[in-house]
């Protein structure tokens, strides 16, 4: 998005490690939030309150409401561009319920019975515009034959090793061409990181093998900062074992969540919304039920099921209470996760429920970001030229924790701010110089590697990497764990240094490149680490049990961690950007610090 709207007044280039339509995009599945309210009422102020607390409150409040107004134009931009979104019966973009994704219940008396329709405050809505479970392929489809169309020019397979920093300023990128092991230097006036999220880091994760957060461990070993590390996100319906994601678009249409015992868990913590409370309340619930001895056959699984029968017994599918649904309407509505499960899983979803377990997904930090999608060198100065956007910026618009829907919206609306913006210094400044052998260090360290023996392999170190983040830094975290894995991962660092790589060709040395993704997944772990460690409260994702509530008076601030050497991460902070609104003759808060529940 961003290359695209660059290049409507500059020259613009892609560099990518892969074909770009197999980028992690395209595995976004069930939806793109924008309240168009093609089916129901809805407002994009409801949007943003229901980002802010999804945030659990940590969300810069301008960046949600420009991410939630401009949205609805973003949409019909897609939809001119030729994506092809599902429609309702009268040809309009149809939509359908996510996480989260709220509107103030019409009916609400706060004096009705506990349990009751009347007694919920807010109620789901139908918000995620949606091409069935395939929105993400979709976007990505689409924005890349409108690259082509502009002129975009795309270097495939070309992996980033270094960022051209000159007298405080970005001036192009190294790059590896992975066909031949030629080193590239591309000059350019502005640059922009959109490297994806990190979730390799962890044992279980949806996220592609790719997606090892090559950009932000970039800028961080160039002493930039790392926002919110601490912030990351396990969506609750992935396979069990694999992470695959099952889309939440499972839960929007009416699948629900069982335990052992055969429960509808969630009612016992989020009574209003259930199975549609954010990510992160789901996720510690059903890691709760497996603690508490409730998994499917006491084991650390539970079941989700989309049985058309089971969506009309508790009366949960979009069309209650007039409707029934089949098994033809949860196919068209969920085609890629009913052959995901048969596939991976050997289940067919159509008669029996699914084993699910929480998978890493998302990361909600990464490099500090204004509205333009500048990156930030600190709590005040840009770094003029670097831009960032999508999993791999921190804007904070998603705060602590993100609703479901949010990142596409997030990638296409501030893709197009941060282009734009780019665009615009492009074409402000000249080319400035940059030094005579610019890819003189990643040459050094890609030779250092190829001439050490190989002492263990590299696969060795990331699995330990893995177990650790997933066992010490997942879910659930307290000072002991969180030392833990802060300490094996500086071990790893230590062993790091050691590693050789046995291939030592040039052509497609995939060996060579792992190695590389593994050293940036490294340094992303150690910036997650350490700020988990010092963010002694709970907030969204970030479950401290050592610290179990959310404490506004020390920690309503988002945390910074720059690359300290031998001695980890350094961690700061920098406020929170809280919109204030004139009442009764007062500024106050517009989105007042609620405790969040669902
Ligand atoms: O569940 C999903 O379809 C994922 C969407 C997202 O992460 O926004």
């Amino acid at each position: 998005m961003a290359a695209l709207e660059a290049s409507r007044r500059v020259g613009t280039a892609v560099v990518s490690k892969l074909y770009p339509t197999r980028s992690h995009t395209g595995a976004a599945q069930g939806g793109i939030a924008a309240a168009l309210a093609n089916l129901e009422d809805d407002s994009w102020e409801n949007h943003a309150y229901d980002t802010i607390k999804g945030g659990d409150f940590l969300v810069d409040q301008t960046a949600a409401e420009i991410l939630c107004r401009e949205a609805v134009e973003c949409i019909y931009d897609l939809e001119h561009m030729g994506l092809p979104f599902d429609r309702t019966v009268d040809g309009r973009i149809s939509q359908r319920r996510f996480g989260g994704h709220t509107k103030p219940n019409p009916k609400y008396d706060p004096s009705a019975p506990a349990g009751t329709e009347a007694a919920k405050p807010r109620i789901p809505v139908m918000r995620s515009c949606h091409s069935a479970d395939r929105t993400g392929h979709m976007i990505l489809q689409t924005l890349y034959q409108q690259c082509i169309k502009q002129g975009v020019a795309f270097f495939d397979e070309f992996h980033m090793l270094d960022l051209i920093l000159e007298d405080g300023e970005c001036r192009g990128i190294v790059a590896i061409e992975i066909a031949t092991g030629a080193l590239h230097v591309f000059h350019a006036k502005s640059v922009l990181l959109a490297t994806g999220g990190f979730g390799r880091m962890f044992k279980v994760s949806s996220n592609a093998y790719a997606l090892t957060g090559d950009g932000p461990a970039i800028a961080y070993r160039h002493g930039m900062p790392l926002e919110d590390m601490e912030f990351y996100q396990f969506h609750p319906t992935g396979i069990y074992r694999l992470g695959i994601l099952l889309s939440e678009a499972c839960r929007g249409d009416g699948g629900i969540m069982f335990n052992g015992q055969g429960e509808r868990f969630m009612e016992r913590y989020a009574p209003n919304l259930k199975d549609l409370a954010s990510r992160d309340v789901c996720s510690r619930s059903i890691y709760q039920e497996v603690r508490a001895g409730r998994g499917i056959g006491g084991k650390d699984y539970v079941h989700l099921d989309i049985r058309a029968e089971t969506m009309n017994k508790y009366k949960s599918s979009p069309l209650h209470p007039d409707q029934n649904v089949d098994s033809h309407w949860v196919e068209k509505r969920l085609p890629d996760i009913i052959e995901f499960a048969r596939t991976y899983l050997g289940v067919d979803p159509i008669k029996e429920p699914m084993p699910i377990q929480p998978t890493a997904h998302y990361a909600m930090g990464g490099l500090p970001t204004d509205l333009d999608g500048r990156v930030h060198r600190n709590a005040r100065d840009v770094v003029p030229g670097l831009y960032s956007a999508g999993e791999s910026a921190c804007l904070s618009v998603h705060g602590a924790n993100r609703l479901g829907t949010n990142s596409l919206v997030d990638l296409v609306v501030y893709g197009r701010r941060s282009g734009r913006a780019m665009a615009d210094y492009a074409s402000r400044v000249e080319f400035h110089s940059i030094p005579a052998h610019p890819e003189a260090a990643a040459k050094a360290a890609i030779d250092d590697l190829l001439g050490r023996p190989r002492t263990e392999p590299w696969a060795r170190l990331r699995d330990e990497m893995q177990a650790t983040m997933m066992d010490h830094c997942g879910v659930f975290r307290t000072e002991e764990t969180l030392v833990k894995a802060r300490d094996d991962i500086a071990n790893l660092k230590q062993r790091y240094q050691r590693l050789g790589v046995q291939d030592k060709g040039s052509v497609f040395n995939t060996g060579l490149l792992e190695i590389l993704e593994l050293g940036n997944l490294l340094d992303l772990a150690e910036a997650t680490v350490a700020s988990a460690l010092a963010r002694r409260e709970s907030r969204g994702a970030h479950s401290r049990e050592d610290f179990p509530n959310r404490d506004d008076n020390a920690f309503f601030k988002h945390s910074l961690a720059f690359a300290n050497g031998q001695e980890g991460a350094r961690v700061e902070y920098k406020d929170v950007d809280v919109i204030h609104v004139e009442k009764d003759g007062e500024r106050v808060p517009k989105y007042p610090l609620e405790v969040r529940k669902y």
